[in-house]
């Protein structure tokens, strides 16, 4: 069975990822640091089903000063998926952070892997093409983040083919677009809709809630990584869009209609570094590698909200 390592094992796409790989058969090691970027226990709780499983072994351990060797142990690729994830945290003195578990991280995660001739797998993200210059956007789109974390997101995809040039790495690019699901990160929209409809609390929309999203469901997302692992051409950057395009006031109305029941909304002030609109062109991946989207936003708003016993029919 091919034995994989999976960086950022206990966050929300990782953990996701860590278990479609474990279901299929693969052999996994896990490295994470429970950074503070929100809850340990929340970590803990999406990695708990990883850990009963006897392919699994977990090493806690912060990437930024090096790969451990034993992580390293016969393992055919590397799911680079830690990082200091969130735009609108990136601001200010929380820069530092992003600045260690993405560049930092990333660059000693290259080391290892360019040296031993590993295969690499890179979790980035929309928010490198800024307010895009095209929708949909292909992938050779001009980036130009407006957020410091989506410099950081880029200055990795910079590094990966630094690594590529000097050390020959061997790597592929996914640039994710705002995932959801069950397990996503607390400080995620759709996160804070949920509680807010299981707690009573009030939402709030950043701006007039006009912005939109090319959201993707966590398992798509998961087998589009796992396919770039086995397929993805050497060098390869992909698009990895679900395909449900929608605003976040849609996105409202689409909560209420499935819990049946109306949200408490209010409106504050547009969020520094938020992207107006992300629309994916994923004809590459399409074409390159045979990965699609498969989970509307109605089934994939469906999943989360079961998953967090929010939905009429489950009474919550
Ligand atoms: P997450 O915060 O849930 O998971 C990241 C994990 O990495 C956490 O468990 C954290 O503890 C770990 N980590 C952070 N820094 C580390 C370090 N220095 N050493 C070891 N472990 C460290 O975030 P996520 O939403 O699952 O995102 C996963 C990846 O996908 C990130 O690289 C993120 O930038 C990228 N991404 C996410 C989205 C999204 O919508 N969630 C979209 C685009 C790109
Ligand atoms: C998401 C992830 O959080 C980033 O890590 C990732 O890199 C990015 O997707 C990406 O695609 O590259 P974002 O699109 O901001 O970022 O995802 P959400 O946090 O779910 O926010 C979606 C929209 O809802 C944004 O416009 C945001 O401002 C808004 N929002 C979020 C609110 O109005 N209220 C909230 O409480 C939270």
């Amino acid at each position: 069975m091919p034995r994989y390592l999976v960086t950022g094992c206990a966050g929300f796409i990782g953990s996701t990822l860590t278990d479609a790989l474990l279901a299929e058969g693969s052999e996994i090691v896990g490295v994470d640091a429970f950074t503070d970027y929100y809850d340990r226990s929340a970590k803990e709780a999406a990695l708990a089903p990883a850990r009963e499983h006897s392919s699994f072994s977990l090493i806690e351990h912060d990437l930024s000063g090096g790969v451990p060797e034993d992580a390293l142990e016969g393992v055919e690729g590397i799911f680079h998926l830690a990082a200091r994830p969130g735009v609108r945290a990136s601001w200010g003195a929380g820069f530092e952070a992003y600045v260690s578990d993405n560049i930092l991280a990333s660059h000693a995660v290259a080391d290892a892997a360019g040296d031993r001739g590993i295969r690499l797998v890179f979790a980035s993200s929309s928010s490198i093409y800024g307010d895009a210059l095209a929708y949909p956007t292909p992938e050779d789109t001009p980036p130009s983040p407006i957020s410091p974390y989506g410099v950081t997101k880029l200055a990795c995809e910079h590094l990966l083919n630094a690594h590529a040039r000097d050390s020959g790495l061997e790597h592929v690019a996914l640039r994710y677009f705002t995932v959801y699901g069950p397990r996503q990160r607390p400080d995620m929209a759709f996160s804070r809709l949920v509680a807010a409809l299981v707690g009573g609390s009030e939402f709030e929309i950043y701006g007039d809630g006009s912005q939109s999203r090319d959201f993707t469901f966590v398992a798509d997302a998961a087998a589009a990584t796992i396919a770039a692992m086995r397929n993805g051409p050497i060098g390869a950057t992909y698009n990895v869009g679900g395909g449900s395009e929608s605003t976040l006031r849609d996105v409202v109305a689409l909560v209420e209609e499935l819990a049946g029941r109306t949200l408490n909304v209010c409106y504050g002030e547009r969020a520094a570094g938020d992207v107006k609109r992300t629309l994916a062109d994923t004809s590459r991946i399409r074409s390159e590698i045979g990965w699609e989207p498969h989970t509307d936003l109605r089934s994939g708003l469906g999943s989360q909200l079961a998953a967090a016993g929010a939905l009429a029919s489950s009474g919550g």
